[in-house]
């Protein structure tokens, strides 16, 4: 039998790994309680002075940074705490694009559903589900039952969008495009970065009542809101794009093309269908990010769907009608933009 090496860096992947829930829940502790924070106000700071700020016990404290600093995310020097360059930019502040919000997200929406995944996925559906409020068949609905819960997730999902959505704004298409139907906007914070860098562009965010409640807060001059189910209720008429923003990964590829149709049927001749999110590689063996979330996706929001491949989308958009099909990959955090124009 053939054995490994020693530096074998798939070994050292396999090692980082098995300990990374651990350390993931130590990372998010040191963001909520703000240590990332304080040592960007205190860099240098000794544990004494890191122990009257966080109130936490000496040799528990002790512990935590640790666990920190093994990933790297603290460094320590002459007996002082310091924010490595990533936890400064990433962890440091509150604002909405802070990852302190993804990280807490993850742990109270994602990460507890995982000890489902066996089940789950041998089941064939979302039964990790079973251990939120309501009867609905998607996590989506289910939250509008728990308003805390809902409001961590959608912090959560605004602030990675935020880390990510530069990308799309970015892309020359925007500039041609008069009103977007951004289906599925959430909570309309995509809208609200598009329509600051375009000044001719409006937009129109389309999604359930209960997150257009919370869009509210985020209302910008030129986005309106549409409160509605995009499967069961029409899409209006009156623009020339239609986006879907981290949409159309939650589904199958029958429930894709039902919504890809109603966006051909929505537009005019010329009109150009955006799909923003992220693509696994095309050989399905490459994309982290994309692996977490079609996990996530099948153990818990909604039984199916998945980071899907640019090719897959490229298909389906053929299928629905468009024409001059193409992607824009390698965009970060594993995104791609795969457009159509209809004929
Ligand atoms: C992953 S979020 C994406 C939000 C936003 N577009 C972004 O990029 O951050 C998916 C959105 O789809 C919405 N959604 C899912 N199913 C829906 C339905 N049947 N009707 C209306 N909105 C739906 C959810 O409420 C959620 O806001």
């Amino acid at each position: 039998m053939q054995k490994f090496e020693q530096d074998d860096p798939v070994l050292d992947r396999f090692h980082f790994l098995v300990n990374a829930p651990a350390l993931f829940n130590a990372v998010t502790t040191a963001a909520e309680i703000g240590i990332f924070a304080f040592l960007s106000e205190k860099p240098g700071a000794e544990a004494d002075e890191l122990r009257a700020f966080s109130d936490l016990p000496a040799h528990q404290l002790r512990v935590l940074l640790q666990a920190v600093c093994s990933t790297g995310l603290l460094e320590r020097r002459d007996g002082g705490y310091h924010n490595s360059t990533v936890a400064e930019e990433l962890l440091a502040s509150d604002g909405p694009d802070s990852w302190r919000h993804i990280l807490t997200g993850w742990k109270e929406v994602y990460y507890p559903a995982f000890v489902h995944m066996t089940g789950a996925l041998r089941a064939g559906t979302n039964t990790a589900l079973d251990t939120h409020p309501g009867d609905e068949p998607t996590l989506y609905q289910r939250l509008a039952h728990d308003p805390q819960l809902e409001e961590v997730f959608h912090r959560a999902m605004t602030a990675f969008t935020l880390r990510s959505v530069d990308a799309l704004v970015d892309q020359p298409v925007f500039a041609g495009i008069r009103h977007v139907l951004d289906v599925g906007g959430g909570d309309g914070s995509t809208s609200a970065r598009l329509v600051a860098r375009y000044p001719g562009l409006q937009s129109t965010v389309f999604d359930m009542p209960s997150v257009s409640r919370l869009a509210e807060d985020v209302q910008a001059d030129r986005v309106d809101l549409l409160a509605g189910d995009i499967f069961t209720d029409p899409f209006p008429e009156g623009h020339d794009a239609v986006l879907f923003s981290h949409v159309l990964e939650i589904f199958d590829g029958d429930d894709i093309l039902r919504l890809l149709r109603k966006a051909y049927e929505s537009l005019p001749s010329g009109g150009k269908v955006l799909l923003y999110g992220y693509n696994v590689s095309d050989d399905e063996t490459d994309g982290i990010f994309g692996a977490r979330l079609g996990l996530y996706f099948n153990v818990l929001v909604s039984g199916r769907g998945m980071a899907y491949p640019a090719r897959d989308y490229e298909r389906w958009l053929g299928l629905a009608g468009f024409e001059q099909v193409g992607t824009t990959g390698g965009l970060s955090y594993e995104h791609g933009l795969t457009t159509g124009v209809k004929p």
